[in-house]
């Protein structure tokens, strides 16, 4: 009898496999929902135009998708020979020899397109990921942890003297919806500060940050359904933007929120103006009757863990990050 491997059939991601995708992450992160329209999302937000990337599904022999994987370049750091891989089983096809097949193969794509570093991630608690990793010789070299903030537990008042040196430092907290009724044409501006902000945070990867296209932002951070327009808030002094902090919705828990950057120009730093961002962040959870907020920050950022552990957000499992070094 042929090895179950062996009678799963690889073929191209097609547009009707988010539903399977998604139950697949379902499977191996309950703790973690999802819908298929979050997975088609991120599966959109990537630019073609300038990035190259292959996905595929795997098929058992009843045609059903049990596992599927991708390698794309890596938007945040490109460097063309230089990749990002994932593989995912449904947990109740684990350990038949899936994960290796399709891992081959995508490292045989990378391999004909002369890739040079591979970089996947797994999370710290499942062990059958990391060794799975391991095996096909990638190192650790990152962790990043995502925090949850059970709003209800959360007490802003003891930090209002944050507010207070922020506002002393001359910043005014307002929100993109406030400032696009304000000064109907700030969209580029506020651009110009999040992309200056977004690739000064502290990075793992070792090459250095490329800066999101204009029109991906407007389509993800601001025009998005999801996107809580009196959510994003944003750090004003004078006329310049110097820190934001934005919330979005997510569709798999409509009580949940994500957090997406905080983050404050350098200069402006030290000044309390992130805590005092978060502070709104928690109030507008808190008004709007949101039950979470959940946010995703590298291990590297001291300054914004300790923020969020301030204000009682919960840690979770660590992610780790793996690095492939293609030899020639
Ligand atoms: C990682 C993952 C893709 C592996 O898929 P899989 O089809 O179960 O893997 P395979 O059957 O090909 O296992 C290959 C090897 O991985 C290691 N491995 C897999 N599961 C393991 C487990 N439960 N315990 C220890 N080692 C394990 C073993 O070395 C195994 O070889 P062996 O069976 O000869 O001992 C799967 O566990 C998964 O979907 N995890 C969630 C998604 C994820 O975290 N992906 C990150 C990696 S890109």
């Amino acid at each position: 009898m042929p090895h179950i491997a062996e009678q799963i059939r690889i073929r191209a991601l097609r547009e009707d496999d988010f539903d399977a995708i998604t139950q697949i992450e379902i499977a191996n992160f309950p703790d973690t929902p999802r819908s298929a329209e979050e997975s088609r999302d991120k599966y959109q937000h990537f630019d073609t135009s300038r990035w190259a990337r292959e996905w595929v599904a795997a098929e058992d022999e009843a045609g059903r998708v049990v596992a599927y994987g991708s390698y794309r370049h890596v938007p945040r750091s490109f460097h063309p020979d230089k990749y990002h891989v994932y593989v995912a089983v449904h947990s109740s096809r684990h350990r038949q020899g899936i994960g290796t097949r399709l891992m081959r193969h995508l490292l045989g794509r990378l391999g004909e397109r002369g890739a040079t570093r591979v970089i996947s991630w797994a999370r710290e608690d499942y062990s059958h990921s990391t060794a799975f990793l391991r095996r096909f010789g990638f190192e650790e070299y990152a962790r990043a942890f995502e925090s949850r903030l059970p709003v209800e537990a959360a007490d802003p008042r003891q930090f209002a003297q944050y507010t207070q040196r922020a506002a002393d430092a001359g910043v005014v907290i307002t929100t993109l919806q406030d400032e696009l009724e304000r000064v109907p044409h700030c969209l580029p501006a506020i651009y110009q500060a999040h992309t200056a902000m977004d690739i000064s945070e502290p990075q793992d990867d070792p090459d250095l940050p490329t800066p999101l296209a204009y029109e991906l932002w407007l389509r993800d951070d601001v025009r998005h359904p999801r996107v809580l327009l009196d959510g994003y808030f944003l750090a004003r002094c004078g006329d310049l933007y110097v820190g934001e902090s934005a919330l979005k919705r997510t569709d798999a828990d409509p009580r949940a929120l994500r957090q997406q950057l905080t983050a404050v120009l350098p200069e402006f730093r030290g000044r309390g103006i992130a805590t005092a961002l978060k502070l709104h962040t928690v109030d507008y959870a808190r008004e709007h009757g949101y039950r979470e907020i959940r946010t995703f920050n590298s291990s590297r950022n001291a300054p914004m863990l300790a923020i969020n552990t301030k204000l009682g957000f919960v840690r979770q499992p660590a992610w780790i990050d793996f690095i492939r070094v293609e030899r020639a």
